[in-house]
């Protein structure tokens, strides 16, 4: 196998790379991942040589087709079979960015061509679906791994770090909003909004959050999700007793190992208007026994304004951290932020597990990797269970019966839907979360 830098030389080291999916978020962080990939030698958590090479594409349509064959002359493929005939031509790794509700089978599908994936969030919509991934990344021997890649905001970075040093002691409640514009409903999302909601697209970033960030002190089975419930609106993306959404609020309890709970209401929309003056409205507090963590992340210090431009094709408030276009002092103009980390870190954790040493220490390799619960699998349990909760409590919304809430391992079941004053109960998932 040669190693050479510079020009790239190391066939062996070269992670072939699938997409599923070309919409909104393929281009904002995908994209200029793969541009900039290209001839490029990139290393391994031991500093080994490897490349990325974007090598197929599936999506439901055949849009970008002719941007992506154009910019990387590699085949595309749509229709019900994509998935299957992006796999057969040869992939390492499978990068899901489809919508919501349809991760699960390109999932598996990857799972069982011994593909290394990687799912936009929600992974999955249920623990069912979540257990029978985990279980086929465990017989394949592969990554299953999640894209949160607000864990990767400094902001968080720094939130996190001073709640794991105990300088924040104790999180006991908060609110996190994320609100966005109408044109993401009613637009961008227009060909499979029928049945969803915001909560389940947006709100998993802080169940994400809030789960990896105060459970990272404790032992993370001492750090318990204990109740899900949430309420809704709708008449504005659809009819006003139909099973579509415009803005979701969750009110989410856990329980510390000393037993106080801690409780967290998301508000999440997207029918916010379009002459916002920023992508979205995003917003975080946390109130801990001796401080406050208070965080508007849509002003974030730099206000915009371009006669014609802001606050529609340029937004005032900006947000130079997630995927800015930039032109470094000493170089051409590049595309860098946490959304592009986030993938660029996978692909790094795919090349630590193949080559960075010998065939027969892969699977502690494989252990070290899988063990690093931020984008981990198996470590989304308690977020599928929120997203899982949430969507059931709004089916029965949309059938009449609203005010549900979702009880997680008590003795009924791992998650069980309730309604105040009422003896009956569903039992969502059986086993604990
Ligand atoms: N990480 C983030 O912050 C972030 C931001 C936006 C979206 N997302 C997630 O990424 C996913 C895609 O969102 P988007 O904004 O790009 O949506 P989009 O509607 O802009 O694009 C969806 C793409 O998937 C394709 N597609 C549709 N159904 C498919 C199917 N059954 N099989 C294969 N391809 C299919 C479409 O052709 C399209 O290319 C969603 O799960 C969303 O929640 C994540």
């Amino acid at each position: 196998m040669a190693e050479t830098f510079g020009e790239v030389t190391m066939k062996n080291n070269t992670i072939r790379v699938g997409m599923v999916g070309l919409g909104m978020i393929f281009q904002e962080t995908y994209l200029p991942v793969f541009e900039q990939s290209r001839g490029r030698v990139r290393l391994s958590l031991k500093d080994k040589p490897y490349e990325i090479q974007l090598t197929g594409v599936a999506s439901r349509t055949e849009k970008s087709h002719s941007m992506v064959r154009e910019k990387f002359g590699i085949p595309c493929y749509s229709g019900p079979d994509a998935v299957n005939q992006l796999l057969s031509q040869g992939i390492d790794a499978l990068c899901i960015a489809s919508p919501d509700g349809t991760h699960h089978l390109p999932a598996l599908q990857g799972l069982r061509h011994n593909c290394h994936i990687l799912i936009e969030k929600p992974s999955v919509l249920n623990m069912q679906d979540l257990d029978l991934l985990e279980a086929q990344a465990n017989t394949s021997e592969t990554l299953a791994r999640v894209v949160y890649h607000k864990l990767g905001d400094p902001d968080h970075k720094r939130l996190r770090t001073l709640v794991s040093e105990n300088v924040l002691r104790h999180v006991n409640s908060g609110y996190c909003t994320l609100l966005e514009p109408k044109s993401i409903s009613q637009g961008t999302f227009a060909a499979w909004i029928n049945g969803r909601n915001p909560a389940t697209y947006v709100a998993v970033h802080y169940f994400k959050l809030i789960d990896f960030t105060f459970g990272t002190s404790q032992a993370r089975d001492s750090w318990k999700l204990r109740r899900i419930g949430c309420s809704a609106q709708r008449g504005i993306v659809g009819p006003a007793q139909g099973s579509t959404w415009d803005s979701v609020q969750n009110h989410i309890t856990y329980e510390h190992p000393d037993g106080r709970e801690a409780s967290f209401d998301i508000h999440t929309s997207w029918v916010n208007p379009d002459n916002f003056p920023g992508y979205v409205d995003q917003e975080v507090q946390f109130r801990f026994d001796n401080g406050i963590w208070n965080a508007s992340q849509r002003k974030r210090g730099v206000e915009l304004v371009v006669e014609g431009l802001t606050p529609h094709d340029l937004k005032t408030n900006i947000n130079n951290h997630y995927n800015a276009s930039l032109l470094d002092p000493w170089g051409p103009k590049v595309s860098k932020g946490y959304g592009l980390e986030v993938l660029e870190r996978f692909f790094t954790e795919v090349a630590h597990v193949e080559w960075d040493g010998d065939k027969s220490d892969r699977p502690a390799r494989l252990k070290t990797v899988r063990s690093m619960k931020y984008a981990d699998l198996s470590a989304d349990r308690n977020v599928v269970a929120m997203v899982q909760a949430t969507e059931a409590i709004l089916e029965m919304a949309a059938q009449g019966k609203p005010g549900g809430v979702v009880e997680v391992n008590g003795e009924h079941g791992g998650l069980v839907l309730t309604y105040s004053g009422a003896s009956d109960r569903i039992v969502l998932y059986e086993k604990p979360i």
